[in-house]
């Protein structure tokens, strides 16, 4: 089956958040069940610096009338051995020759021509299915949120004319991040009027990247079977509840994986001292380092609870600085990684200055550092309000840091809370509670240190937690499966 996945990021090339992960473990994953998957992605600087031996495929035009040049070439960074991902990559730098974060600029405004960036992205997409490149058309096209989802509607449009028809497959990494722009740029997307009506991309009456993707796709996935049913629902549905739930045969989760050559604590590289689920010497060494860089007190008893994270509201940060007291009154310390928000990075400054030895924060994104708070972290906190899947918690499971968690999308899903009985079976993983309020997740932050104190228990339920796979073989079989039936 030849795929064509269609995303903005793609780790380790360029990455925003949990989307570049999975777009850069699925291709080699995909590779690996016999798929023919190739990548479609926006040539921003960091991408083609990653490119190889580039060859000229074809060009395209846009409505505004910027040329687009498609290039062919290998991703060695996404590769896995033999594995090779092969990547097309729209060269328009008029769009895209923009360095750092490829939605927004440096003060953090996205850019105002947003909608053009990725409707090319879209169209180059719609492309690759109907013969820019002669030797090889894609059979099924697989957007990855909004920055992709105007692909489904130029296919829908193609497909309606002469010629093969292709099938695409749309999913939501996030439903809050849909892609709105105002309706006098829908003249620059290149479609047809129909398109703007409320059973094609218009809302409420302005454009949605993301309602093109739901309307048009011939399958929706999202990244948990939980959040698929969740965003069914008014309370967590976006605004598109309605619609999803019309599609709802059309719609399924399948949960993320965890790409083991980067995120393995016996192999991964940033780790100064590595470590397993038979020997976790190495881990409190890697504690004991971490506490004395950021000045904490340097005790390999004291619990020590982590954030890795974007700093916006989805990720329920707010309960961490309400709940501060009740880890610090308790004898655990507190180390943030993070970057977003200005009042969070603001609120966590503060703390870490009140709280020197108990608490530090580091502002920014830093992906080696993430992997050494990964490594000498004890509870992984992910309180969020929601969460379509979710990786750090997958992470924090890898690394025997007990996850933490809200009982909401891929987080109920991917963690199990330890009770009586889950200790019993060997089933228990972390902490979950249920309400978006402080006094569930303090609840949630005592059974933590309880279950500490208890070390016996304690070592069993990280050694349960290390053992799962999350192995992305049997997530791209689900998609491979998936890919059958609408071929
Ligand atoms: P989301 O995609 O909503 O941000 P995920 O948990 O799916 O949440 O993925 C987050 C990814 O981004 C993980 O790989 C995590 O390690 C990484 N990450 C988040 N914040 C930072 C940071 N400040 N520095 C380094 N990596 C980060
Ligand atoms: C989004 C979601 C996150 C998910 C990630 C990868 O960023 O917020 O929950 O894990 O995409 O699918």
């Amino acid at each position: 089956m030849r795929i064509l996945q269609v995303s903005a990021e793609i780790f380790p090339l360029l990455k925003t958040g949990g989307l570049a992960d999975i777009a850069g473990a699925l291709p080699a994953a995909l590779l690996a069940q016999g798929c023919d998957a190739r990548v479609l992605l926006p040539g921003f600087p960091a991408i083609l610096a990653g490119l190889t031996d580039p060859v000229r495929v074809g060009s395209f035009g846009t409505p505004w009338g910027e040329s687009v040049e498609v290039l062919f070439g290998a991703l060695p960074a996404c590769s896995k051995g033999d594995l090779i991902v092969y990547a097309y990559v729209l060269v328009a730098p008029g769009l895209y020759d923009r360095p750092g974060n490829p939605y927004e600029d440096a003060n953090k405004h996205p850019y105002s021509d947003n909608h053009r960036r990725f409707a090319t992205l879209g169209w180059g997409a719609a492309h690759l299915a109907h013969g820019l490149d002669t030797h090889w058309s894609a059979e099924l096209v697989h957007c990855h949120d909004w920055h992709a989802a105007l692909a489904p509607a130029c296919l829908a449009v193609w497909n309606a004319g002469q010629g093969p028809r292709v099938p695409s497959i749309y999913t939501i990494h996030n439903l809050a991040y849909q892609g709105v722009f105002w309706p006098q740029n829908f003249g620059d997307l290149g479609l047809p009027g129909y398109v703007f009506s409320m059973q094609g991309m218009e809302y409420h009456g302005q454009i949605s990247f993301m309602k093109a993707g739901l309307s048009y796709a011939s399958h929706i996935t999202t990244v948990s079977p939980t959040y698929a049913r969740e965003i069914q629902t008014s309370e967590q549905g976006c605004g598109l509840d309605g619609l999803l739930r019309v599609r709802a045969s059309q719609l399924s989760g399948i949960l993320n994986a965890v790409d083991d050559s980067v995120w393995n604590p016996a192999t991964d590289s940033h780790l100064a001292h590595r470590y397993d689920v038979r020997n976790l010497t190495g881990k409190v060494r890697n504690k004991t380092d971490m506490q004395a860089t950021m000045g904490l007190t340097v005790d390999a008893d004291a619990p020590l609870f982590t954030v890795v994270s974007r700093l916006t509201e989805q990720k329920g940060l707010p309960l961490v600085l309400s709940g501060l007291d009740e880890i610090i009154s308790h004898g655990g310390q507190l180390l943030v990684l993070g970057n977003g928000d200005t009042q969070l990075e603001q609120a966590f400054t503060l703390q870490a200055k009140m709280h020197p030895l108990q608490v530090a924060f580091r502002k920014g994104y830093d992906e080696d550092f993430a992997h050494r708070v990964f490594a000498a972290s004890d509870v992984t906190l992910v309180p969020s309000r929601f969460e379509p899947c979710g990786l750090t918690q997958m992470y924090g499971l890898k690394y025997g840091s007990l996850p933490l968690v809200r009982r909401v999308g891929g987080l109920a899903d991917t963690v199990t809370d330890t009770d009586l009985e889950t200790l019993d079976d060997h089933s228990a993983t972390g902490f979950v509670f249920d309400d978006f309020e402080v006094g569930d997740y303090r609840r949630a932050i005592r059974r933590a240190f309880a279950l500490y104190r208890r070390r016996s228990d304690w070592n069993r339920v990280r050694q349960c937690g290390m053992r799962i796979a999350f192995d992305w073989a049997s997530a791209a079989q689900h998609y491979t499966n998936l890919y059958k039936s609408l071929i």
